[in-house]
């Protein structure tokens, strides 16, 4: 039987053990690796989880994080006091975050504040904007810090006024260092040697290294810069990183940092990945720019075998690609390995088909003088290289993908899965973004040949999603493990727990009606990589994103984001009822009887 049947028949978890089954993560016929009971779609405003699971809040947006800011202002009155109280409170939009120890019952959070929701946050919903609203806004995105304790009945608290405590918004003072640190389109007139950064945004998901440091990646700042002159003329690389006059109508050009026709190098300041030690509240945050420049989902450090750190990455982007970088230094637990991601090469990922889903694929260097790298096709030194990355990458010949999102290294680091959310945009198809206007999204793997540091791969599909009630008779019905019951569109949020479950977070259509019926709000799934089998584990309120993902050292709780939940003005009133304002919140989820999640 062809793959392609394969894929469209009932019988569909032999299609993907019979391709590479993950080694090491072996399947056991006594214990089913998922022992939840699947919770039903909803479109109900609350967190629903299985039963025999709890679900408490852990902190929502503006939530104080000091005992000296104030809470949440429901009059929304945005004034000096607003903006500086912000700085204090738990930013807007929760998104990827990584749990760090401290002892047995205390830990610090790091978290993305992706974004903001002018409807949500102001009373003129962002219709008349002061520099004022733009400082707030500034300052409720960016990554929150800190510190959380064990209650007696196993959920966690904030600790209000930790030392670990601290915001970093798009304010804080970040160094930028690796092969573009000083580098001419780095320069400003507020930064003459273009080393040294005000702030990041645009926060989206994260990594954490064996080190101890939490990677934030900036994804769209395109969005928040725009032009006081209408007749800017955009060259080939700000069009291609999204550059426009209006950006996304936030007005932070009100801000003149954020006006490309009065500081036209300052866009080019973020896109990047940063490094914060969590540990060390004094410490300085570092833009890493030899992991390249685009609009980055998250970061997946594995130790390749020879030490070498390697950090897989999405640029989420319609027919945009998948890198990864491997460092020039090897890790080594004994050293503060403080700066390995300053040296090191970047790859782009180019898939080959082979049959139907699957095929082998190669990693091709960004490095500047080779593969056309060079003065030919405008690159002059790696620093060029790397603040274009998407214009090297495509000079190189990656493979556009369908909306690059999380990738996640399998527990044994030898797999590595990535979710290719959606993308109307695709005209062409090939084996690894099998179909045109990809409105469901899917999921691919790859196994290095060898190692993670090797420059060969092959690849096949996990999964499509899709809607089998709707397109029973087309790839929109999704592969054999997607089914009425469990059925989702838009994977996103992805991450391994040390036992080898794979979770699934949706960012997706939730209208309910049309293509999305049957779906319900967005959700989070879990699956068994070796029998493919995806079962729904959680749903969430009214017109929220499910993204962000973090357990606690035993894997008993489980730390969750809700995003946005009432955007566009929804009616939701998620987390904190009655009249509330929606706030996006972080969730805490415990097994009843203490259990590992999941299990
Ligand atoms: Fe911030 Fe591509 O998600
Ligand atoms: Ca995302
Ligand atoms: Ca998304
Ligand atoms: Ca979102």
């Amino acid at each position: 039987m062809q793959r392609r049947d394969f894929l469209q028949a009932t019988c569909g978890a032999l299609a993907y053990a019979g391709i590479f089954m993950p080694s090491g993560i072996s399947a056991n016929v006594n214990k089913p690796l998922i022992g939840f009971k699947q919770v039903p779609p909803s479109t109900q405003d609350k967190v629903i989880v299985p039963d025999g699971y709890e679900v408490r809040k852990l902190i929502s947006w503006a939530d104080p994080l000091f005992s000296k800011a104030t809470p949440f202002d429901e009059n929304k009155i945005i004034d000096k006091n607003a903006v500086e109280n912000a700085k204090l409170t738990f930013g807007d939009n929760t998104d990827g975050m990584a749990w760090f120890d401290i002892d047995e019952n205390r830990a610090i959070l790091a978290v993305n504040n992706e974004y903001i929701n002018p409807e949500i946050m102001f009373n003129h919903q962002g219709k008349n904007m002061s520099l004022d609203d733009v400082y707030y806004e500034q300052n409720s995105m960016g990554v929150s810090i800190f510190e959380i304790a064990k209650n007696q009945d196993g959920f966690f608290s904030v600790v209000l006024d930790s030392p670990y405590n601290r915001k970093i918004t798009a304010g804080t003072p970040i160094d930028i260092q690796g092969p573009a640190r000083g580098h001419k389109l780095l320069k400003t007139r507020a930064d003459k040697s273009g080393v040294r950064v005000l702030g990041t945004i645009n926060n989206c998901a994260s990594g954490k290294t064996p080190w101890g440091t939490y990677l934030t990646c900036e994804e769209n700042f395109d969005d928040f810069f725009g032009s006081s002159d209408e007749n800017y003329a955009f060259n080939p690389s700000q069009k291609r990183y999204g550059l426009s006059i209006k950006g996304e109508n936030y007005e932070w050009k009100l801000d003149e940092r954020f006006d490309i026709a009065k500081n036209e190098n300052e866009p080019n300041r973020f896109g990047w990945v940063v490094e914060i030690d969590p540990y060390n509240p004094n410490s300085t945050p570092i833009k890493r720019t030899a992991l390249g420049r685009f609009k980055h989902e998250n970061a997946e450090v594995v130790i390749a075998k020879d030490g070498k750190i390697v950090v897989y990455m999405g640029d989420d982007e319609a027919n945009e690609f998948i890198y990864k970088f491997v460092s020039k230094a090897k890790y080594n637990p004994n050293k503060p390995n403080r700066d390995i991601l300053n040296e090191g090469t970047l790859y782009a990922a180019k898939f080959i088909d082979t049959k139907d889903f699957e095929g082998v694929g190669e990693w091709v260097a960004l490095e500047y003088g080779k593969n056309g790298l060079d003065e030919t096709n405008g690159f002059y030194n790696q620093g060029d290289v790397l603040i274009h990355a998407r214009l090297a990458a495509s000079v190189v010949g990656a493979t556009p993908m369908d909306r690059p999102e999380w990738i996640a290294a399998d527990p044994n680091g030898k797999y590595i899965y990535a979710t290719l959310t959606n993308n109307t945009k695709r005209t062409q198809t090939n084996a690894s973004n099998p179909r045109n206007k990809n409105i469901y999204g899917h999921i691919i793997r790859w196994q290095p040949k060898g190692d993670h540091t090797s420059t060969s791969f092959r690849w096949d599909i996990f999964l499509l999603a899709g809607n089998p009630l709707k397109y029973p008779n087309d790839l929109r019905k999704g592969t054999s493990n997607i089914n009425v019951e469990n059925m989702f569109n838009s994977p996103d949020g992805l991450k391994f727990d040390k036992f080898g479950r794979l979770w699934i977070q949706t960012d997706g259509k939730y209208s309910n009606k049309d293509d999305y019926e049957g779906m319900g709000n967005n959700q989070m799934l879990c699956a068994d990589p070796i029998t493919a089998q995806v079962r729904r584990f959680l749903t969430g309120p009214i017109a929220c994103e499910i993204t962000g993902i973090a357990f606690n050292s035993d894997y008993t709780t489980m730390f969750v984001g809700i995003q946005h939940p009432g955007e566009n003005l929804a009616n939701s009133h998620y987390p904190n009822g009655k009249s509330s304002t929606p706030c996006s919140a972080i969730v805490q989820i415990r097994k009843k009887d203490g259990g590992v999640i999941g299990s």
